[in-house]
């Protein structure tokens, strides 16, 4: 693998919860793998005076068990050499010139700066980091979801940040784009010309987009009950998802054509109006119930949740994507926690033969069907019919399965990896743009707001389930199931 340039990358939340357990173990992977430049080096900044010698310690505790089979002694110790620490108030500008001191010569290198803080914390560091020259055009910005609460303060954020960086310095990450099950999504649709001919509305009956959780809020309670599935999950990860699948090809790889073709996709998604809400979405919140066999708490009962939390753990959505390949087809987005499992997966429910020949065996709607599962499986499945052995000509659904995982045994970079070296590198594509988040923001604003006005309480599901019924109902409105309920 081909290193990086020299770098330093500083963690702004280097305490937090996704520094420990995604940013660090991914740069530790990176240094493993040997992907990184010798001359990389590493700032966590936190807010409590812990020195280098506490984070370490934090280290041991909270990353080293998450690298299970992959720790080494040896590396692990290189790794660790990368690092300092520094204490940093967000609103101080003595701590930002105490780090450019330490930094020495951080002109000349790249500088990647990760905010991985709440975002009201992004316009005060942007500014500070301007104002003691962090903003040169060596210095790349990374702003983690959910960039504001709605269209407007994601505006804010973005005009503020705006002032600070060029839009080329400003990386806004969705990790699900960094999956190499999203990527071959893409190597699937544009790499093959078998499907892209049956990819429009003519044989598409119906494409569902699931992303389930089994956890629950965790110890995120109280930003999960400020935020809630819409903003957490639909406007970003669904929404992406949502994207590669419609897109049109773009004319290249480079990353405005992508980005372009993404962003005609949201621009095409038809508004949700009162009515729409109403009757094509749907919100729920988890009572307790069971996971694998254990009980666990209902979201009211999470730490820092409010007793009476109308926050939505789950929404379902019927989407609708106005342009001439698409117009007239439901997308079916849903996501949640504390349901049955964990599984991402993409189904495109192909058209009913025109006239059926066969006696149709029982569930054979939609009998052609491609699923494509991205985790905790990479695989497509094929389904079809064909005769049962016998007498008979009596059909049965089969299908051709295609496991990636069992294709190959090469080592799976994690999202973050992936992505944290694409900054580093400078590249782009997998990051979002400034029009792009904001097209998203657009889109599902009628929806918080309606929510809003009309007080649409959530739905109750139980724990363990695959949501509240009203989201089966949702589907077989339009004649389909949900996927696992075939
Ligand atoms: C994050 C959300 O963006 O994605 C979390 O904030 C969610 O609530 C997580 O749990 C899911 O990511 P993954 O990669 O585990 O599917």
């Amino acid at each position: 693998m081909a290193t990086t340039p020299a770098f330093d990358i500083v963690f702004f939340g280097g305490t937090g919860d996704l520094a420990l357990r995604k940013l660090l173990p991914a740069l530790y992977q990176a240094h493993k793998a040997g992907a990184l430049h010798a001359d990389g080096r590493i700032f966590a900044l936190g807010r409590k005076p812990i020195g280098l010698e506490g984070y370490l310690d934090l280290l041991q505790q909270r990353v080293r068990p998450k690298l299970g089979g992959d720790y080494d002694d040896k590396v692990w110790e290189s790794f660790v050499s990368r690092l300092q620490f520094q204490t940093l108030d967000a609103g101080n500008i003595e701590d930002y010139r105490k780090l450019v001191a330490a930094m020495d010569s951080p002109g000349n290198r790249i500088t990647v700066c990760y905010l991985a803080t709440a975002p009201h914390l992004f316009i005060p560091i942007c500014q500070n980091l301007a104002a003691v020259g962090l903003n040169h055009p060596c210095v790349r910005i990374v702003l983690e979801k959910p960039l504001g609460h709605d269209l407007e303060s994601s505006g804010t954020i973005s005009e503020a940040v705006g002032q600070c960086f060029a839009e080329n310095q400003i990386y806004r990450i969705d990790h699900y784009l960094g999956k190499e099950s999203v990527q071959n999504l893409m190597a699937i649709r544009f790499g093959n010309t078998l499907f892209e001919p049956l990819w429009r509305r003519e044989w598409i009956d119906n494409i569902q987009i699931t992303i389930a959780e089994d956890l629950g809020v965790e110890e995120r309670g109280e930003f999960y009950d400020r935020t809630g599935a819409l903003r957490d999950m639909l406007q970003s990860h669904l929404l992406q998802l949502l994207c590669i699948v419609a897109m049109e090809p773009p004319p290249s790889l480079s990353e405005d054509a992508i980005r372009d073709e993404k962003l005609k996709v949201l621009r095409s998604l038809k508004p949700f109006s009162t009515e729409d809400v109403l009757s094509k979405s749907v919100r729920g919140q988890y009572r307790s119930g069971a996971i694998n066999g254990m009980p666990v708490a209902g979201y009211r009962e999470e730490l820092n949740v409010a007793p009476d939390s109308n926050t939505e753990t789950f929404v379902a959505l019927q989407a609708e994507i106005v342009n001439w390949r698409w117009a007239g087809i439901p997308f079916f987005l849903r996501t949640g926690k504390r349901l049955q499992e964990r599984v991402a997966e993409i189904v495109i429910n192909f058209r009913d033969v025109p006239h059926a020949l066969f006696p149709s065996p029982l569930g054979s709607h939609c009998a052609n069907r491609m699923v494509i599962g991205l985790q905790p499986k990479e695989s497509v499945r094929l389904y079809f019919l064909a005769k049962e052995p016998g007498d008979a000509m009596n059909l049965q659904s089969t299908y051709l399965n295609l496991d990636f995982h069992a294709m190959s045994k090469s080592r799976r970079a994690d999202a973050y990896e992936r992505l944290l070296l694409d900054v580093i590198r400078g590249q782009l594509s997998l990051f979002m743009r400034r029009d792009e988040q904001a097209q998203a923001w657009a889109w599902v604003e009628p929806i918080l707001e309606c929510w809003n006005k009309h007080s649409v309480p959530p739905k109750p599901y139980t724990a363990g389930s695959w949501g509240p019924a009203a989201s089966s109902a949702l589907v077989s409105r339009a004649g389909v199931v949900w996927h696992e309920e075939t």
